[in-house]
């Protein structure tokens, strides 16, 4: 569809009511579960349903036991506490949800493809099409339509050539298609949530992002929910992430000559950030972003480019995940360098897993890519995270024994003191706060000598550190 038969109003649009009684999300995921929580929270006249395939998944939603919903993130079980059965369910009756709603966010699982054209770079969007065909099926009457995953620019006109269909067949249905993407970091959704620094809405039609932003507008001031053309709202939300992760590639670019040359990044960080015109987050040094979207983002964003044939442009972007691939690899090297050129048999402490501290979510951790490096290398590594299950490690590195072939191999710990007892070094992977406040003269009194503690997020003071224990030598990042 072309930009000018989009704007040019190409979906039936008939006048809605700008009040919305009945909301329906697709997908229960880290993102659908809470936003939707929050939405059901601060608009209690609203029915919120969210669905999703996974009967596990919707199971874990309605446990009695608010500590056992599948999304680990603070404040969540209590905002979900306080809706939940009210005005917020959790349902896999799919199709049923959709037909009662008046306005269906589609926030399902856009991750990179894996085979096929684009494979490795563009998005894979079969279940986003899967959900739109089914909302194209069972809804009734008149349904916004609001695109919450992150996707490719012009997915939306692939949403809408897909309703457009049921529409044509003469059923009395009608859809308007809107772009709100999400900006929720994990480890704080619900305060994000609740305050976020703007909402944005993208799409044609008044009376859909009139209602849509009456929702908002319970909670978020008029002056943050910005609108914009679909296309615009989809390219932001790409945009946005990848200059967030640029941020984080210079800033490690930076660390590795900080390390080389006895700056340390914290404090070129510090003055740096201090230019207004730059600004002081997002300049924490560490091994590399995670998360299950910087990479697939920027990789989708690179396809574009490509795509409309601005190979510099692609080029420029694809960099930025070289560079965190680079640092990921460079910090397992540094550990083998440090002890002495092999770490085969020899038992590393693994401190956090998670791909960031206050979140169980280990998608794209730097850990898992350091992990297998130095697994390969034949170490032993014992792991301790707060919140990420054994299960869950074994899918992201498999089982906990190599085999004859290589030594290595991994094990939990329930604390940093029993995975430290015999090994030669620690390696902080998560900054956790618990890690930052361990009792670091017990730790290196169960170590073998000489120990290493590698502080991969420069969590630790080292004059604070160096002061207390003098027994553990102390790498950190950006400063060595
Ligand atoms: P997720 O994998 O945690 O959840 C997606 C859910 O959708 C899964 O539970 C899956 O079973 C369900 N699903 C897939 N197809 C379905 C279908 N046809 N019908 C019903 N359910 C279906 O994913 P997520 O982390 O919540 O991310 C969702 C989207 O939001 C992605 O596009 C992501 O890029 C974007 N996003 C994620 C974050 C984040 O912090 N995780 C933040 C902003 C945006
Ligand atoms: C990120 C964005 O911050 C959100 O705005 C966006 O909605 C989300 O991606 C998404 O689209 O999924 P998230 O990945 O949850 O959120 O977490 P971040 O806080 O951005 O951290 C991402 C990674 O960068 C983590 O591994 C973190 O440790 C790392 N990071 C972050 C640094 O290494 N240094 C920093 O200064 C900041």
């Amino acid at each position: 569809m072309s930009a000018s038969s989009v704007s040019s109003r190409s979906i039936n649009q008939v006048p809605v009511s700008t009040t919305i009684k009945s909301i329906c999300c697709i997908g229960a995921g880290y993102v659908g579960g809470p936003t939707m929580a929050v939405i059901a929270d601060r608009c209690p006249a609203v029915q919120v349903t969210v669905v999703d395939l996974n009967a596990d998944r919707i199971a874990a939603w309605n446990d009695p036991d608010l500590s056992q919903l599948p999304v680990y993130e603070p404040g969540l079980d209590v905002v979900v506490g306080r809706a939940r059965g009210r005005n917020l369910h959790f349902s896999t009756a799919v199709e049923e949800a959709i037909a009662a709603a008046d306005l269906v966010f589609i926030s399902v699982n856009t991750p990179t493809k894996t085979k096929g054209l684009g494979a490795g770079q563009a998005s894979d969007l079969k279940w986003v099409e899967a959900s739109a065909r089914t909302v194209a099926r069972a809804a009734q009457g008149h349904t916004i339509v609001v695109e919450k995953s992150t996707l490719p620019v012009r997915t939306a006109a692939v949403i809408q050539e897909i309703l457009e269909a049921a529409e044509g067949r003469g059923e009395q249905k009608t859809f308007s298609m809107l772009s709100n993407p999400e900006f929720l970091a994990e480890g704080t959704a619900i305060p994000d949530l609740e305050a976020p620094d703007r909402v944005l809405i993208g799409g044609q039609d008044p009376e859909a992002i009139e209602a849509l932003s009456a929702i908002y507008r319970q909670w978020v001031p008029a002056e943050r929910i910005l609108t914009t053309n679909l296309w615009s709202s989809e390219l932001s939300k790409l945009t946005a992430n990848a200059f967030l992760a640029q941020r984080i590639s210079s800033i490690n670019g930076i660390a590795a000559l900080c390390e080389a040359t006895g700056a340390d990044v914290r404090e070129v960080a510090r003055a740096v950030g201090a230019d207004s015109r730059i600004g002081a987050k997002f300049l924490q040094a560490g091994p590399g972003f995670g998360g299950s979207c910087f990479q697939k983002d920027i990789l989708n964003l690179v396809y574009l480019c490509r795509h409309y044939g601005l190979e510099e442009v692609a080029a420029y972007w694809e960099q930025v995940v070289a560079l965190n691939s680079w640092q990921q690899h460079r910090i397992a090297r540094l550990v083998v360098t440090k002890l002495f050129g092999t770490v085969t048999g020899k038992r590393l402490a693994v401190l956090g897993f998670a791909f960031k501290a206050d979140t169980n979510d280990t998608r794209e951790s730097p850990a898992i890519q350091i992990c297998q490096d130095l697994l390969e290398e034949g170490a032993q590594l014992v792991i301790v995270d707060p919140k990420v299950s054994e299960a869950q490690i074994t899918k992201d590195l498999g089982q906990g024994s190599l085999g004859d072939v290589n030594p290595g191999g991994w094990q939990m710990a329930s604390s940093a003191a029993e995975a430290a007892a015999g090994a030669d070094a620690v390696l902080l992977l998560t900054e956790w706060a618990e890690f930052g406040a361990l009792d670091w003269d017990g730790i290196a009194a169960v170590m073998r000598q000489p120990a290493w503690l590698f502080d991969a997020r420069a969590l630790l003071d080292p004059e604070i550190f160096h002061s207390a224990n003098a027994t553990i030598k102390l790498w950190m990042i950006g400063k060595g």
